[in-house]
């Protein structure tokens, strides 16, 4: 198990640790709308989750032994809430930053009648190290992660080798990371990461890139990617025991 060493960045840097500063996203503090401001106040009780909770019990939490599936950002949660709503044999937890998109997935989840969704509001590499028990999860879900386009952000993407070896901890043998871009040089970088991480095998026919699963409804970026004529990569890889 990751031991548990702090609860908070503060905490942790008056301890004297390192802590990785450069973030894969940057805080906008969009405004809510009526209804986002209103499930959250309603709703999070139901669905949300605090860091500063720490570990979870995934069976107390879901009240079931169901495989537990994590997204990470995602967005205005669109696309995980058809994925939950579409799969009662799974559970699911978000994990997103942005707090419009928090309040827009959970008041989508509600409306839609959705009990198998949990949701964080904070970084998600803070959440995999403090709050999810290793080898807990059956799949990691990231689609279109910030892509960090010039070079000199590329730092910033949240694909790199820690990253990689944080999610192979917390998925069980034969469990899944399924990532999907629509940008090439990241889809590159993604496959280069993984092929020469430890312990995961890649699912692809011919070691690349795997077709589009029909299980992963049309995201909002992705939409948007179509739109402007990009490509889509979709990578899967199994962690090996
Ligand atoms: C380009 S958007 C894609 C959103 C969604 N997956 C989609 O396809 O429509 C990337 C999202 O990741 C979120 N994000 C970036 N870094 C994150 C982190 N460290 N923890 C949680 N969310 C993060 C951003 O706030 C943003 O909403």
């Amino acid at each position: 198990m990751t031991e548990r060493t702090h609860k908070t960045i503060e905490q942790a840097e008056q301890e004297g640790k390192y802590i990785r500063k450069v973030r894969s996203f940057v805080k906008r503090e969009g405004r809510l709308t009526k209804a986002q401001a209103k499930a959250l106040e309603q709703f999070w009780p139901i669905m949300g989750l605090n860091h500063q909770d720490g570990m979870i019990n995934p069976h107390t939490l879901f009240g079931n032994n169901n495989p537990l599936v994590l997204e990470i950002g995602f967005g205005m949660g669109k696309s995980l809430v058809e994925m939950a709503k579409n799969a009662p044999e799974l559970n699911f937890i978000g994990v997103e930053v942005h707090r419009p998109g928090v309040g827009a997935c959970i008041a989508l989840a509600q409306e839609q009648g959705v009990t198998n969704l949990k949701v964080y509001e904070h970084d998600a590499i803070e959440i995999l190290a403090d709050c999810i028990p290793d080898a807990c999860l059956a799949k990691v879900q990231l689609f279109f992660p910030d892509p960090w386009h010039k070079k000199k952000h590329h730092k910033r993407r949240i694909v790199q080798a820690s990253f990689v070896e944080a999610i192979r901890e917390k998925l069980q043998v034969g469990g899944v990371f399924h990532m999907a871009t629509d940008w090439e040089n990241y889809a590159e970088c993604m496959l280069a990461d993984m092929s020469s991480a430890p312990g995961y095998k890649n699912l692809s026919a011919t070691n690349d890139y795997v077709p589009r699963p029909d299980s992963r409804p049309l995201t909002k970026f992705e939409h948007r990617g179509q739109n402007l004529g990009h490509g889509v990569w979709d990578l899967q890889f199994e962690k090996l025991g």
